[in-house]
């Protein structure tokens, strides 16, 4: 998700998702992949190591995010082909409101919201696109402990975004042919002027 810019903040679920507490370290901010690299529709891996490379990689991910201006980030979009996302619908404003998802899996949705959004792998394009009013998710921390988080509105948005991601789905994806044709056209024509 690239932006705060839609609707409503959405319940932000137990905070039993977020981040332990760093101490301040420069993070690294990765280059964020744009459309057009094959990574970005691959399914990825799973997790299987809950280490503490995977708790500095999920700080730099809301480094890179908050970086960008986005809501939400997944693990493809800086090259990593693994199913992993970090999601602050805040914007960074809210410490509580950081939410790392590993291995997730959508077990719960419920209602329909027509949206605008966008993506930052896809910068400068929006598209309306239906999404569930409520989703319940169940991930694992970075400890590897399962839990499960519901969102609503714009954090139910947030998570089936990323959760697309990570199986390679773009929300151009979600838009009618004639749209997203468009929106692919513009894009070839970026790349061939050499600004995309
Ligand atoms: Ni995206």
């Amino acid at each position: 998700m690239p932006d705060k810019s839609t609707t409503s903040e959405g319940a932000a679920g137990t905070p039993a998702a977020a981040t332990p507490e760093t101490p301040a370290v420069a993070r690294k901010i990765y280059p964020v992949v744009k459309y057009g690299d094959p990574i970005l529709e691959k399914p990825t891996r799973p997790v299987v190591e809950f280490d503490e490379q995977l708790a500095e990689l999920a700080e730099d991910m809301f480094a890179t995010m908050y970086a960008a201006q986005g809501i939400g980030l997944a693990a493809p979009q800086i090259g990593k082909s693994i199913r992993m996302t970090v999601v602050d619908v805040t914007g960074g404003k809210n410490p509580e409101a950081k939410i790392v998802l590993i291995n997730p899996q959508l077990v719960h949705a419920e209602g329909e919201k027509r949206e605008e959004e966008g993506c930052l792998s896809i910068p400068g394009f929006r598209g309306y696109v239906m999404r569930p009013q409520f989703v319940t998710v169940r991930a694992q921390d970075l400890k590897g402990q399962f839990f499960e988080i519901r969102g609503e509105d714009l954090l139910a948005r947030a998570f089936c975004h990323e959760i697309d991601h990570l199986d390679g789905i773009l929300f151009l994806q979600h838009l009618s042919m004639l749209k997203r044709d468009l929106i692919k056209r513009k894009i070839k024509k970026l790349k061939k002027q050499g600004e995309w």
